[in-house]
């Protein structure tokens, strides 16, 4: 991993790496087997006790050490038929972090409330429970912490702060499967958890979701928002409860059971690879992946970020960074854009502002200046395919930026 004398190759060199990373999905005959018995046992919706979409919930509540999943169409339904669950309601407040994906906060404007936007650690780029309470109104009802990349954000502070202010707390684990905070599995942590099995996640189906839950009433209310307002003892044209079609189809669940088999021997060759990454990284000055922290006992790794100082590199803005990156046979990119900066967002809240008092909508204009940094000049993303080789592989990205930061002063 010594720093290559050569040039760089947008300038005309060799590239460190030719090859590329291990693709993504992977399947073998468990997944074309689960696929052949759901064709042949015409069951394709998600009816019945008995159906793989009930087989897979449970199995995957378990494997999260949580009481209840309740699998829905993908990640967005997950996150909505949540906030439908707990009853937010018009002009009701949430508390969302500014760097995430769009979901998180249209699944809020979706069911009617109010997305509000806190700024995120600078160490995690996790929602930062410091800012949380200078953004609660009366209006508040909810805290939807992210695990960005995989990364659990720090749950003990936000469950305090919600069970200080009476506030449900929906984790939004959508990049975060087999994640543990303090060896306990997110989802279940708080009162909700979403996941999304969307064709770039560490399980995934194409597009699917689940839901997981300790409380049973919530668990309830879940199964019947999903299924049309049904309730289980009810006749099928008894619709008792305000809800929708959110159900996953049979071969969802079946992709996703033969996906999770292989899972956590998958999970465990990301975090040995993510940790060694993280170790090689140590010595570049001004490029280092973000913080986990102690009670972390299990990364996801979603996503391996990095934070990148342009100052370290000779000044190279991080946007020629990255493609002298690219370049030299690495992927990477620079991820999210402020979300309180995106026209469906502030379209979607204008239609909602009316609910506020000029007092409270003073403070719902976000003031996010870690986002902002995250997003305009030091996020630096690297895919968890990336995670899945060997440490070679890992040695070419570390190579890579060296290589780049040793040459820089040349572009
Ligand atoms: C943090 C986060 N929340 C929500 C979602 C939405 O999930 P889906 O794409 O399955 O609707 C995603 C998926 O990209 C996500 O990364």
């Amino acid at each position: 991993m010594t720093p290559q004398k050569d040039k760089l190759t947008i300038q005309g060199g060799i590239p460190v790496r030719s090859k590329p990373f291990p693709g993504w999905p992977v399947w073998d005959e468990r997944e074309e087997k689960a696929l052949l018995d759901t064709l042949h046992s015409g069951i394709w919706g998600a009816a019945g006790e008995e159906s793989q979409v009930d087989l897979f919930e449970g199995e995957f509540a378990q494997a999260h050490q949580a009481k209840y999943g309740r699998c829905v169409f993908n990640g967005t339904a997950a996150l909505e038929v949540s906030l439908r669950a707990i009853n937010i309601d018009y002009g009701d407040e949430v508390i969302v972090p500014a760097y995430t994906f769009l979901a998180t906060a249209t699944a809020c404007l979706m069911v009617g409330a109010i997305p509000v936007f806190v700024d995120i650690d600078p160490n995690t780029y996790n929602l930062d429970p410091d800012k949380i309470e200078a953004a609660l109104t009366p209006r508040t009802r909810a805290i939807i912490p992210v695990h960005i990349g995989g990364n659990p954000a720090d749950m003990d502070r936000i469950n305090e702060i919600a069970h200080r202010h009476h506030l449900w707390v929906i984790e939004d684990a959508c990049q975060a499967h087999g994640a543990a905070w303090k060896g306990q599995r997110v989802g279940a942590i708080g009162d909700l958890g979403c996941f999304s099995f969307q064709s770039s996640k560490n399980i995934n189906a194409g597009e699917g979701g689940i839901i997981l839950t300790n409380n049973e009433e919530l668990a309830e209310m879940c199964w019947s928002i999903r299924n049309c307002g049904r309730i289980r003892q009810g006749k099928w044209y008894q619709h008792e409860v305000l809800g929708g079609n959110f159900r996953m189809t049979a071969w969802q669940a079946a992709i996703l059971h033969a996906q999770l088999s292989r899972f956590e021997e998958l999970a465990r060759r990301r975090e040995e690879n993510g940790l060694y990454l993280a170790e090689c990284l140590a010595q570049v000055d001004g490029f280092q992946p973000l913080a986990r922290d102690e009670r972390v006992t299990q990364h996801g790794y979603h996503l391996f970020i990095c934070r990148y100082d342009s100052a370290a590199f000779n000044g190279l803005p991080r946007q020629s960074f990255l493609e002298a990156l690219q370049a030299e046979g690495i992927p990477c990119s620079e991820g999210y854009l402020p979300l309180y900066r995106m026209k469906a967002i502030q379209d979607g809240t204008r239609r909602l502002k009316h609910f506020l008092s000029q007092e409270d909508q003073a403070k719902t204009e976000p003031d996010c200046p870690v986002t902002e940094r995250a997003c305009y000049s030091e996020g630096v993303w690297f895919t968890q395919t990336m995670l899945l080789g060997t440490h070679a592989d890992i040695d070419d990205i570390v190579t890579a930026v060296m290589k780049v930061k040793h040459l820089s002063p040349e572009l």
